[in-house]
């Protein structure tokens, strides 16, 4: 594969370090004489299924969780990028809607460059851990009634009036760092016959895209993989408008699902989504929350994975999309595995467990002692 000999700058450019998403830099249109702003992120494990692919109905299936990124979900991607950007034009304040993963990354990214963070969060519907985040790296939170749909609406307003500097994926520096995921997927395992991408604002998937698209272009990869974008039941304007052959979003209002992270209703990126999945000959389907809980629970128990709720959609997709012989047994198959577990420890709790409590450690020793002879 030519890619990954591509020349690529060198580690000394970047002060040695290994800034594992950097390495592409010669494919991000920034200007040469930035100042990185960058946590280390992408470079993120391209895992291969192992015990769950038969309950999955495939051979070869891999999870590229994203959940290792420096705060934890893919957004740290674009926001590096985003945030070099701002720091580059000198914006004083940056500020963002979000569901929270991209309030956690932009609030840390902030911190880094020295740029005051604002966000605004739907009140209610934003995980803890991600919520814990932002208030760790200092930003200034209004929370907002009415769902993500709303705040977003208010960052749009005080953008549009020069107040803030937005770093939602509205901001194109964001898809420049995010659709660096398909270049490694691409560098490491040749190009898949299926990405299935877990969709809300419709951001990565349009990212995903466009880094296909570039790789095609640039005669990196011959064939493109097909996109399944995947909602869940309860937030799915998309998958409303790719069945009725819609080319824009039918809007959902007051969208509620476990998986928060893709409850939104009037995607910004919706109609790109649509060219995107529409030209890649793939799909969107939705699945439920319950088979989200059982998504999450198998890449938990049987491959080692935890992703939050809206990662495990990719997987729920996925399965639904076998049992639906939609995709084929043989197909190579990516999920992207947006977050990490510990965003949404609430949820991780609602998984049936078996626990005991004891005194003391002679009762303990007693315990184990009976759980273990029988
Ligand atoms: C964990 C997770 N998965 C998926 C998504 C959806 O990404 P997008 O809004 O770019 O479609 C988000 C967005 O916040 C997210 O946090």
């Amino acid at each position: 594969m030519e890619f990954r000999k591509r020349p690529s700058i060198s580690w000394d450019m970047l002060g040695g370090r290994p800034f594992r998403l950097w390495r592409y830099k010669e494919l991000i249109p920034i200007p040469d004489d930035v100042q990185i702003i960058s946590l280390g992120e992408g470079g993120t494990p391209l895992t291969k299924l192992v015990k769950s692919l038969d309950q999955l109905g495939l051979r070869e299936a891999y999870a590229k969780f994203e959940g290792v990124n420096s705060t934890g979900s893919f957004k740290d991607r674009g926001m590096t990028v985003a945030m070099t950007m701002a720091k580059y034009l000198k914006v004083p304040l940056v500020a963002c809607a979000s569901t929270g993963n991209t309030s956690a990354s932009m609030t840390a990214y902030a911190s880094r460059a020295g740029i005051k963070p604002l966000i605004v969060l739907p009140k209610g519907r934003v995980a803890r851990g991600k919520l814990s985040q932002a208030i760790l790296h200092g930003a200034r939170i209004i929370l907002i009634e009415g769902g993500f749909d709303n705040a977003l609406r208010v960052i749009l307003e005080v953008s549009r009036r020069g107040i803030v500097y937005p770093l939602n994926s509205i901001n194109p520096w964001r898809i420049e760092g995010q659709k660096t995921i398909a270049y490694e997927i691409i560098d490491e395992i040749g190009d898949p016959d299926w990405i299935v991408v877990p969709v809300g604002n419709a951001g990565n998937i349009t990212a995903i895209w466009k880094g296909l698209v570039e790789l095609k272009r640039f005669g990196l990869i011959d064939e493109l993989p097909r996109l399944a974008g995947v909602q869940t039941a309860g937030a799915a304007p998309l998958v409303r408008a790719f069945k009725m052959g819609l080319e824009e979003p039918l809007p959902v209002e007051n969208p509620e699902t476990i998986a928060t992270a893709i409850g939104i209703g009037r995607p910004v990126h919706g109609s790109r989504a649509l060219r995107a999945v529409r030209g890649s000959k793939g799909i969107f389907l939705e699945v439920s929350d319950e088979e989200i809980l059982e998504a999450q629970r198998i890449l938990a128990r049987y491959e080692g994975l935890g992703v939050e709720p809206a990662s495990a959609a990719s997987i729920a997709g996925l399965k639904k999309l076998r049992e639906e012989g939609i995709v084929d047994r043989d197909e190579k198959v990516i999920a992207i595995a947006t977050g990490h577990a510990l965003k949404d420890p609430d949820t991780a709790l609602l998984h049936e467990t078996t626990s005991y409590e004891a005194k003391d450690i002679r009762e303990a020793l007693t315990l184990i002692q009976r759980l273990t002879s029988a």
